[in-house]
This record gives C-alpha cells, structure tokens and sequence, in this order.
C-alpha cells in the first residue's frame, strides 16, 4: 500500500533524487505469468511501474517487444482503429523537460487505446511559483490521474515518484539514469530487423556520459542476449562503465568494423561546454558517423539515434537520411520514431489495461 509522506518541502525531493542518484534501486514490481505473443488485446504480463530496464527479466521484456509487433502490424495500415482498452483512464504526461518524440508518441499511443491524456509541462505551472515535484503529483492525483508519465531532469525522479503516488509511473527520461521506452523501441528495431538480438553486436557511440538512453539501452539489450560496446572519448564515458559489462572502444573504425548496429547519441552540447572536448570540429572528426569511415573500412552498418539529432556532428547528413542503398549505412531513424508508438502502446496496455 502507498504511505504518505509524513514530511513534504523541496529538501526532501531533493535527497531523495541525490539518494536515488547515489544508490539507484530499481524496484520494478515485475510479475511475468504469461505472455500472450498472437494478440495485441491479451496480455498477462502485469507490470506496475516502468522506471527503468535495469533488473526487469528478458521474458518481460520480450512480451513488450511482442505486444509491440501486434501495435506496429496494425499502425501501418490506413487509418488503423484499435479496441479501446484504456477507455476513461486519463493519463498525465507530466514533462519537467523538452520532448517532441516521446511526449507526441505516448499521446498519441494513449489516444489510440482511447485514454485521455493531460499534459504539464513546468512551464506555466505552479513549479513555477516554486511547488516541489511531490506536490505536483499529489495535486494530479487528486484530480483522480490513473497514471503519470513523466520526465524530468533528476536521476531517480521517477523511482521517487513511486514513493508519493499509488498510480503508475512511466520513466520518460530521468536525468542521466535511464529511458525505458526509448531503449525498447530501439531494441524492437534492432529485433524487427535482424531476427533476434541474441549474440547482435551493438555499438553504443559519442556522449554516454549524460546518456540515459545508453543505461537503458545496455541494461535492455545485454538482457536479451546482445554483445555492447561503448564508444566515445575518455572523457564522455562513465566512471562506472567498467561494471557495466561492455566492450569499450576508443577508436571509431575498430568500433564500427566489431559492430551490426550503431546506436549514435547526441552530443548533449549543453551539458558537455566543462572541458569534456578540445573542440566541436575535433569531436566530429573523431567520433562523427560518415560515409568516408563505412566506405574506407567497406562494412555495412544499421544506424539508429534517439534524436534529436545534430547534423554533421555525431551524424552526417548522408548517413541520418540514408534508408536504402547506395552506400554502408542504413538509417532508421524515422523507423524508430514510428516504433516508438508502438512501443508505447504497448507499455501502456501492460501498466494499465
Ligand atoms: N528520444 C527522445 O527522447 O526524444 P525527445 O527528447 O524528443 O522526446
């Protein structure tokens, strides 16, 4: 059962956020029973909250993929309807920070299953005025929200949340701990693509360091059978990648010519002005995905990125837009964007149907 909080003011969200920074726990109340793989209305995965992938076991996670390829095989059909499985719900997509991709799609994939969404974002809310995050939820619960998606700045914040609510909690990316969704859609493209990700060679490349994407992605895709490796400056890998259980590359060729896939971060440019690189022109030179480094080493190479992207940064423009031959690179960026409805749907039918 939810307790409350005896104590509520910003010092406490705050300790709770570094605590859950120092210590993260990733209590995902998974229960896995059966997973139905033929039908998107039918699933008895039960699954609470989704703060992160770290812990959750690969049946879970391959009943979401599953329930995903049922959502994708109907969303690419005109006018696609589906039952309204999340009738009355009313969701609220509570964003602390800027999103086009995640907030659209989980709107959207909420809409499909006909919920209604609510969205806040911290601008023009009383946040403003200085109410704290445990407030904020509070206050949506009282207006009877049956779950909370939300994104926030603070490694922990969703875990935290757990705490101040009895409703659901989706992790739409927290600081630099983890984004749940982003790493299953990523996964579903990598599995839609190549069969399995059992044994897939992954390549994790440019600005791990603030990369919530990265963690998520790690944790997802080691769980599942998949070899990852890291590649970036010293500076821009974390202290603790050395647990982590990857293969770690300095060298952008060696990277790619180990690699099927790449998964391209962006450099987060405004976290990274501290030091972390000599210059934007060296950065690129180095660690910038182009034609030149495929073709030089002639391997072929499925490319994905989160977005936003920095053109001719992390990414040539060649390489972003290339979705089919001539060339080594094939880009699913946009193929990752219409996943990430899919992907979402099925969350959000798992959580709350
Ligand atoms: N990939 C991702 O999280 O994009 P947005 O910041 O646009 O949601």
């Amino acid at each position: 059962m939810h307790k409350p909080q005896p104590v509520n003011n910003r010092f406490i969200d705050s300790f709770f956020i570094i605590a859950n920074r120092l210590f993260p726990i990733n209590n995902f109340f998974v229960t896995s029973e059966e997973i139905s793989v033929s039908s998107y209305q039918i699933t008895h995965l039960t699954l609470k909250n989704l703060t992160g992938l770290c812990g959750i076991p690969a049946g879970d996670i391959t009943g979401l993929l599953d329930l995903t390829a049922g959502f994708k095989s109907k969303l690419v059909t005109p006018d696609p309807v589906f039952p309204a499985l999340l009738q009355n719900r009313r969701i609220a997509l509570v964003f602390f920070e800027n999103s086009t991709r995640t907030r659209f799609s989980f709107e959207i994939a909420a809409r499909h299953l006909g919920a209604n969404t609510l969205t806040f974002t911290s601008s023009g809310s009383s946040v403003s005025k200085g109410e704290t995050l445990s407030d904020t939820i509070r206050n949506l619960e009282a207006m009877k929200v049956d779950a909370f998606i939300l994104r926030h700045a603070s490694s922990g914040a969703a875990e935290f949340i757990t705490g101040i609510t009895n409703k659901s909690v989706i992790n739409a990316g927290d600081g630099a701990h983890e984004h749940p969704t982003q790493a299953l859609l990523d996964m579903f493209t990598l599995r839609e693509h190549f069969g399995s990700l059992a044994d897939l060679r992954v390549v994790i490349l440019g600005d791990v360091l603030h990369s919530r994407v990265a963690r998520s992605n790690i944790f997802g895709l080691q769980t599942l059978g998949a070899q990852v490796a890291l590649c970036s400056p010293a500076t821009l890998i974390p202290p603790d990648a050395a647990c982590l259980g990857v293969k770690l590359f300095t060298d952008l060729d060696h990277a790619i010519a180990w690699a099927d896939a790449a998964i391209v971060l962006r450099l987060q440019l405004e976290r990274t002005t501290g030091g972390y690189l000599p210059s934007l022109e060296e950065y690129s030179a180095h660690f910038g995905l182009n034609d030149e480094r495929l073709d030089k080493i002639r391997k072929h190479l499925l490319v994905l990125h989160p977005g936003p992207i920095n053109r001719e940064i992390e990414i040539s423009n060649n390489v972003a837009d290339r979705i089919q031959p001539p060339g080594y690179s094939k880009s699913m960026l946009l193929e990752q964007v219409t996943n990430g409805v899919a992907v979402r749907m099925a969350v959000l039918q798992t959580l709350l149907a």
